[in-house]
């Protein structure tokens, strides 16, 4: 994100320091070279010079599948989960964010890998509960829940649902009541931090949608609510910072503000809420100027902060969980394009045109996001060009990667391979230009599977019943 694209922050927020650098302009030593900090751990340039991601060649993948498509390295996949999970140990929980990417294969990974699920709509929780991923193990998220995503989730016996507004207090708890169960909750807070991130991706300052804010006393008087409801069960307090975060500063100050709650809920209340969640938010590599902490470096802070925090209160330290989206199957996907025509300007840069674009990765357009791209169906001795990767939508906004150098003899039949695609591209594909989305192919071990098939024009025509 560029840091032109940062507002100058709210009024009621503390504005952190942005943890992230601005894109360079200069060549990259070797074009050919792939940074492990940027691709799928089982990505490699042959001796030969195509690509293979877990151990197939990606002109295969091409040839296979087509093109665009998102190639998913689950063994990548799995070792994120497990790295997630052994960090934070027994005593505390890793929440996936489905919102990220979902589909009943990551479902079944999770499980399979020990990690619990974060769903915010009723699509996320039948994915979820189609896959076969246990219901108490699912926390219920969204700022304006339907009456039957509600009724579904408490239904199914959801472990958690994360309220998040007056009126929703009420509607759980009645639908709870209803159904004759007692569910478990949580309070989303918003803590007035902003975290240094674009706008429409930063949550925890006051002047937004999502939360109870603290500062104004709307989370006290919410736990009072909840609290006077049987239905309801409050097991702790929920805070969400925001996204692509690399400072642990925002998190250092979420907790300090969520343990001084669980501190005024026990003197007013006499109780002592035994979890907090501080939400996803942890940045990924998407290009080589970002580094990224790695799971049990970021463990170790959060359970250090949240342990000092505590004993400063004189409190018994809660149950921590973490809801990390984009960290876990972000960097695990690159998008797989053919390039189609190249446009050069003398001097300034050449434009070129593969085969998918802003229905695909919308993430440059919205967010101004960075991402870096590579020659994948062959290496290259040519020199660098300074080169824009358009997509082929009818607005000249469809660019995928604003700034990147490409070897100077590329040509029509190429295929690029566009990393850390896997958080927010294929969740947040659309159909503009009645694009097909493309799928995602998983690949483990010397084997490649669909695990969401392409979209075809009868999927598109189905819904046109005009
Ligand atoms: N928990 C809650 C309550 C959230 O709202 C989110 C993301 C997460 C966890 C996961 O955050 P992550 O670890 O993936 O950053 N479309 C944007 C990101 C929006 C994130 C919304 N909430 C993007 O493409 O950057």
């Amino acid at each position: 994100m560029s840091r032109s694209a940062h507002p100058a922050g709210p009024r009621h927020a503390d504005v952190l320091p942005e943890g992230r650098s601005a894109g360079s302009t200069a060549p990259p030593a070797d074009l050919n070279a792939l940074d492990p900090r940027v691709w799928a751990q089982t990505v490699r340039r042959t001796p030969e010079g195509a690509v293979t991601v877990g151990g197939i060649d990606v002109r295969k993948l091409a040839h296979e599948f087509g093109t665009p498509a998102y190639v998913l390295d689950e063994t990548d996949f799995r070792a994120r989960c497990r790295a997630w999970r052994d960090a934070f140990g027994a005593d505390a929980d890793v929440f996936y964010a489905g919102k990220a990417f979902l589909c009943r294969a990551v479902v079944r990974w999770l499980h399979e890998e020990g990690l619990n699920l974060d769903v915010c709509s009723g699509g996320e929780l039948a994915t979820a509960l189609g896959a076969g991923m246990p219901a108490e193990r699912i926390a219920l998220h969204g700022n304006n829940k339907s009456q039957d995503e509600i009724e579904r989730a408490v239904g199914a016996g959801v472990g958690r649902i994360v309220l998040d507004s007056f009126q929703e207090i009420v509607r759980v708890a009645h639908t709870a009541a209803r159904l004759g169960v007692r569910q478990r909750v949580q309070l989303r807070v918003t803590v007035g931090v902003e975290a240094h991130t674009h706008e429409f991706i930063a949550t925890a300052h006051e002047d937004q949608k999502f939360g109870l804010a603290l500062a104004e006393g709307q989370a006290a008087e919410a736990v009072r609510r909840v609290l006077q409801l049987d239905s309801l069960e409050l097991t702790g307090i929920h805070s969400h910072i925001g996204s692509q975060i690399f400072d642990m500063a925002g998190f250092e100050v979420s907790a300090r503000r969520v343990v001084g709650l669980l501190a005024e809920v026990r003197d007013e209340h006499g109780i002592e809420l035994p979890e907090i969640d501080l939400g996803g938010g942890l940045g990924i590599a998407y290009t080589s100027e970002d580094d990224p902490a790695e799971p049990h470096d970021i463990a170790k802070a959060l359970r250090d902060i949240v342990t000092r925090e505590c004993e400063g209160a004189a409190l018994a330290v809660p149950r921590l969980s973490v809801e990390p989206g984009r960290a876990i199957v972000g960097p695990t996907a690159f998008t797989l394009y053919e390039v189609g025509t190249l446009k050069e300007l003398e001097g300034l840069r050449t434009y070129v045109s593969v085969d998918g674009g802003m229905s695909d990765n919308i993430r440059t357009a919205l967010y101004d996001a960075e991402y870096s791209v590579a020659l994948v169906s062959r290496s290259s001795p040519a020199p660098p060009m300074l080169s824009r990767v358009v997509g082929k939508h009818c607005e000249s906004g469809d660019i995928v990667v604003r700034d990147a150098f490409l070897p100077a003899d590329l040509g029509p039949g190429d295929l690029l391979a566009v990393p850390a695609t896997g958080a927010y591209c294929r969740s947040m594909a659309s159909n503009y230009n009645h694009a097909l989305r493309p799928p995602v192919v998983a690949v483990r071990d010397g084997a490649a599977r669909v695990i969401v098939r392409r979209e075809t024009e009868e999927d598109l025509l189905r819904l046109d019943v005009g």
